[in-house]
């Protein structure tokens, strides 16, 4: 049921059309679309790309292994690996709509081929154990209660060493969170974790902490160079906005107050599997 009304959160129902119509207006050619066309919309996150690069950088994928990317969206993060590194992705991810958008990115980019994508619940992972080489997630934990088995899912499909790189909302000690955001619109359905508690949930589904980045200033510096962007260029035509239904702006705006006033804090975390 809750699963059902997180997809519910973030499903549109015409999705695929809102993206084409958006590259249109901004000049693309659907027919002719490059990978780095959808750079500036499809990384549902803090950071947009530049978020997705560092968390890849710790990684260090490599041609050829099998990488599963949690929670994978539209596919942004996943054709940027297999674009960038030459493997192979496959996400997985709740909401029906996105995976099937991220498919027809995957085939009109022309990256279909590294990337397969499937409906399903990080809680319950459709995979056998020990089958992946490495394995992300990007912001999707605040949705989900059962941190236990999140954690316990992708511990159980990782090779024995194989790494988890998170990137993560944490809650700060800034107050509460200011809803709608990005990922909720009432605070139903989102549940954020300090950092302590999530190194905690993680240690105990059996991880090896390697490193925690307070990717604090970095997200500082992103916010003040997008809002003299703005200043200077007017809104952009293309951004994760378009994801995010008639509110957006609203939500984009919480999601900066609540990270500059210590609300929530992002933070990237590298573990390993025993
Ligand atoms: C903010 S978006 C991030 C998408 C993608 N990781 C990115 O960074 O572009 C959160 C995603 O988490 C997915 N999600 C939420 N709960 C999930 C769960 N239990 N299992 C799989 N995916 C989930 C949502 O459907 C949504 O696509």
């Amino acid at each position: 049921m809750a699963d059902g009304e997180v997809a519910a959160h973030y499903s549109r129902g015409d999705l695929y059309q809102v993206i084409a119509k958006a590259l249109e207006s901004a000049g693309k050619d659907l027919a002719n679309l490059e990978p780095a066309d959808l750079d500036p919309l499809e990384h549902f996150h803090g950071r947009g790309i530049a978020a997705t690069a560092d968390l890849a950088a710790s990684l260090t994928p490599l041609p050829g292994q099998e990488i599963l990317d949690i929670g994978s969206g539209i596919g942004g993060p996943a054709r940027y690996f297999a674009r960038t590194f030459g493997c192979r992705i496959v996400g997985v991810d709740l909401t029906a709509e996105f995976c099937e958008v991220a498919r027809r990115l995957n085939e009109a980019v022309g990256l279909a081929d590294k990337i397969s994508i499937r409906q399903a619940s990080a809680t319950d992972l459709p995979f056998e154990d020990g089958r992946f080489d490495a394995a992300y997630s990007q912001n999707v934990s605040m949705n989900i209660a059962d941190k236990a088995g999140f954690f316990g899912e992708a511990y159980r499909v990782l090779r024995p060493g194989g790494a988890f790189a998170l990137s993560e909302l944490a809650l700060g000690d800034g107050g509460p969170v200011i809803y709608p955001t990005p990922w909720s619109a009432d605070g139903v359905h989102s549940f954020l974790l300090t950092e302590q508690q999530t190194v905690a949930g993680l240690t105990r589904a059996g991880f090896e902490m390697v490193s925690v980045v307070d990717n604090g200033p970095a997200m500082h510096s992103f916010l003040q160079a997008q809002r003299q962007a703005v200043a200077r260029e007017g809104a952009p035509k293309l951004g994760p906005f378009i994801l995010m239904g008639a509110d957006a702006r609203e939500k984009g705006r919480n999601t900066a107050r609540n990270l500059e006033e210590g609300r929530t804090r992002p933070i990237e975390i590298l573990c390993r599997r025993g």
